[in-house]
């Protein structure tokens, strides 16, 4: 049996368009041969771009409303100096990057770059700062670089690079999976370093800075322990790494090949991000029972072996029915979060790990992801109903999840996804707090496909897509849903 009961008057938190996230690292083609090609002068030639963004992918990502984009690491983010990508391209310095494949990075594409291109996308930018190996004076003068409107060298050097008005960067992350590859500490150790380079991350008139501390990676819930207790009176948000990765690291899978148990089992690893954002939440609730300080999910995503054939340190994978699926999940997931869960960045925006855009030369598509944050853009900014789900057991994990949401215009959005790989669902939907009357149109959108494995390529773009979806009908006071395996669904009751 399956029942969902949402309700409607028991709205009382925006879901923060920022969940709806994105990153894009010095990593593969995401950044170079993704978004810029303004370093190639044939390339830039061929393909039609904005002082060396790409214009279609600009138009692609202002069509799901991209909010936010986090840059330029990962990792890439502890070894860069932001002051070798400023200044005249032609006399940045080149770097091997040591995390990625090392390939020469040019510095071609740096801080004026990056913000031309989130004014591009219309997005707020979120840059994460180095604290593995760069200084606190760096950090420092990086936030007065792009923030401060006055006089000081720092603010001068940036007009004489050609920005006159700051652009008030109001994200910044210090540092990057500190526990890791930027540089391995202990929490207690980075708590302090923390405390140190946020002191110095000013605020300048208006412009504000959220500062957003490195947290845990999966399941360390002793990371998230120590940095609320030693440090959460100065951060406004604490991020969150967890990537599905349905193997073991050294044998991921392709995405491009999956059995039923298979992808059951990344289903199950994907909806484990519920357990960790609960379990996570719940400390920060022991410290911050106000909820002042967000959790920032700013990297997740499906994690499958490289395709056969390219870079093992470029991290290029396909991306098929099982991403959407995925993203379905972790969309609700978070949605249901949304008291805690302020920003969620999915790793990573093109060409890299579970993207939305892959390109190829001139060539783009859209991935079944891509689809699916086109369904859930509905979402953004609207008010969190409370979603009751009670749904038949596929593959050892409920086939349903559910989220929704109310908004300006009074409409409400109901988001479903089914991971059962042969069965339909049929879906009994209560809107507990609302009169069903005849008047009241339900429409819905669908990704799905009756290929586990179906994707888009150059030649067949179209495989996977949004479609209307007319599985939805009204009678005796609630609706009948009747959802297809694998799929993902959104609703709309106006
Ligand atoms: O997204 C790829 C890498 O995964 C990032 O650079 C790092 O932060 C994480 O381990």
């Amino acid at each position: 049996m399956n029942r969902i009961i949402v309700k409607t008057q028991d709205g009382d938190v925006k879901i923060s368009r920022h969940m709806y996230g994105h990153f894009s690292e010095h990593l593969g083609r995401c950044i170079y041969g993704g978004f810029w090609v303004g370093n190639d002068p044939e390339a830039s030639a061929a393909i039609p771009n904005t002082r060396g963004i790409r214009n279609d992918i600009v138009a692609a990502l202002r069509r799901i409303k991209i909010p936010s984009l986090r840059w330029p690491g990962g990792c890439f983010a502890d070894e860069y100096h932001w002051k070798d990508g400023i200044g005249s391209r032609h006399d940045r310095p080149k770097m091997v990057n040591t995390n990625w494949g090392g390939v020469v990075e040019d510095n071609s594409f740096g801080t004026h770059e990056f913000l031309d291109l989130c004014g591009q996308l219309g997005c707020e930018p979120y840059i994460c700062g180095n604290v593995g190996s760069g200084t606190v004076q760096e950090l420092s003068q990086w936030v007065e670089y792009c923030n401060f409107d006055g006089v000081s060298p720092i603010a001068e050097l940036r007009r004489t690079n050609g920005r006159a008005e700051p652009w008030k960067v109001r994200f910044w992350g210090i540092g990057n999976e500190s526990w890791g590859c930027g540089g391995n500490m202990t929490p207690e150790f980075y708590a302090d370093n923390f405390r140190r380079y946020a002191t110095y991350a000013r605020n300048y008139g208006d412009a504000r800075v959220y500062k957003i501390a490195c947290g845990p990676n999966s399941d360390d819930y002793n990371w998230t322990r120590v940095l609320m207790e030693k440090a959460s009176g100065h951060m406004n948000g604490l991020s969150l790494h967890y990537y599905t990765v349905p193997g073991e690291w050294a044998k991921k899978g392709f995405a491009t090949e999956c059995s039923e148990a298979e992808w059951y089992i990344t289903m199950k690893k994907a909806a484990y991000m519920d357990e960790l954002v609960h379990k996570h939440i719940a400390i920060m609730d022991e410290f911050d029972p106000k909820r002042r300080v967000s959790l920032v999910v700013d990297e997740w995503g499906n994690w499958f072996d490289v395709e056969p054939g390219t870079n093992p340190g470029f991290l290029y994978q396909q991306n098929t029915l099982r991403d959407a699926l995925t993203a379905g999940l972790h969309f609700n997931i978070f949605n249901n979060h949304a008291e805690r869960v302020y920003m969620a960045n999915i790793a990573q925006t093109i060409n890299v790990l579970q993207s939305v855009i892959l390109t190829e030369g001139a060539k783009m598509l859209l991935t079944p992801t891509y689809h699916v944050f086109d369904l859930y853009k509905v979402h953004h900014d609207a008010v969190k109903l409370p979603v009751y789900t009670e749904s038949e057991v596929s593959g050892g994990l409920p086939a349903l999840s559910a989220s929704a949401s109310a908004d300006d215009k009074g409409r409400i959005h109901v988001s479903l996804t089914n991971v059962d790989v042969k069965n339909e669902q049929e879906v009994t939907l209560e809107l507990r707090g609302a009169t069903l009357s005849s008047s009241i149109k339900a429409t819905g959108r669908i990704v799905t496909s009756e290929n586990m494995t179906a994707h888009n390529t150059f030649d067949k773009p179209d495989v996977v897509a949004a479609k209307d979806f007319s599985g939805v009908s009204i009678s005796g006071g609630s609706l009948g849903v009747m959802l297809p395996p694998m799929s993902v669904v959104t609703l709309e009751l106006a």
